[in-house]
């Protein structure tokens, strides 16, 4: 089973639109697939596979963690909650578990990170998305919690227990139809930044008007159309999801190409 953890410390950017999208994705595939939502203020992810499942429509299965944590001071910096979780996914043949999380640094969402194999963080084309990454430290444009920070200490504290490194992504999410300067010169500073801080290949998703349109009933672009017909932008939509499909480990990529 791969473990992929959907992150990053900016709201808005996009994490349980791709959690719900890879998610469907690989169910559509043939793979079973389970759905964590970490975010206890909103459970976005909740609420569309609950959508789903009421529209009987194909779905990851929705495993849930009680009384999601409240606060990183008084606490462990990971929970310790959701290894015992994970187990029981692998053993009952799970292929692939998706977390969606919050933005925020909580000990839960810490420990999503420690046991993924892959994290996901989806950014947009705006200066305060990139800041909100990869500010470094000290700097006037740092935030209060450092994204690549924690990113680093997960590293660190992987190293220790003798676990392989992980595989992190920065999905550049909502690119606009039209090109702009402001657009690519962000593209080109992530892409920079991409040696430095030791993250892998970007994966584009463009702004669809179709990804939020369904999702208000739970669909996906991968979803059969109401009307039967699928517009070219659903379909140009799936192919982009698809190609995400690349970085995931080779025996579960292959089982989903099938
Ligand atoms: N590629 C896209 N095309 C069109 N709309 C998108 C796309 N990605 C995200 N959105 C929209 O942007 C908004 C924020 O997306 P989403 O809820 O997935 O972000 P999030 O990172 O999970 O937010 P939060 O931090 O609040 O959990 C939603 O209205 C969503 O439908
Ligand atoms: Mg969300």
């Amino acid at each position: 089973m791969q473990v992929v953890t959907i992150s990053g410390f900016k709201g808005g950017t996009g994490k349980t639109t791709v959690a719900s999208l890879l998610g469907v994705a690989a169910v559509k595939n043939g793979m079973r697939v389970a759905g964590l939502d970490l975010d206890r203020n909103t459970r976005n992810l909740s609420s569309f596979l609950t959508l789903r499942r009421a529209a009987k429509l194909q779905a990851p299965d929705h495993i849930m963690l009680m009384d999601l944590d409240t606060d990183t001071k008084s606490k462990p910096k990971h929970s310790g909650r959701l290894e015992p979780l994970i187990r029981m996914a692998r053993m009952d043949g799970y292929d692939l578990l998706v977390i969606d999380t919050s933005s925020g640094n909580l000990s839960d969402v810490y420990e999503a990170h420690l046991l993924a194999d892959v994290i996901l963080t989806p950014m947009n084309e705006s200066p305060a998305d990139m800041h909100g990454l990869f500010a470094p430290t000290g700097s006037l444009a740092a935030p209060k919690i450092n994204y690549r920070e924690m990113i680093d200490t997960v590293r660190f504290d992987r190293r220790r227990a003798g676990l392989p490194m992980q595989r992190w992504h920065v999905v550049m999410n909502r690119i606009s139809a039209l090109p702009s300067k402001i657009g690519s010169t962000i593209s080109d500073r992530v892409v920079a930044m991409s040696r430095e801080a030791g993250f892998e290949t970007m994966w584009r998703l463009r702004d669809r008007v179709a990804h939020r349109a369904l999702a208000l009933e739970g669909r996906t672009v991968f979803d059969e159309p109401v009307d039967g017909r699928l517009t070219m932008s659903e379909l140009a939509g799936r192919s982009e999801v698809r190609s995400l499909l690349a970085i995931l480990d080779a025996p579960v990529a292959r089982k989903m190409a099938a």
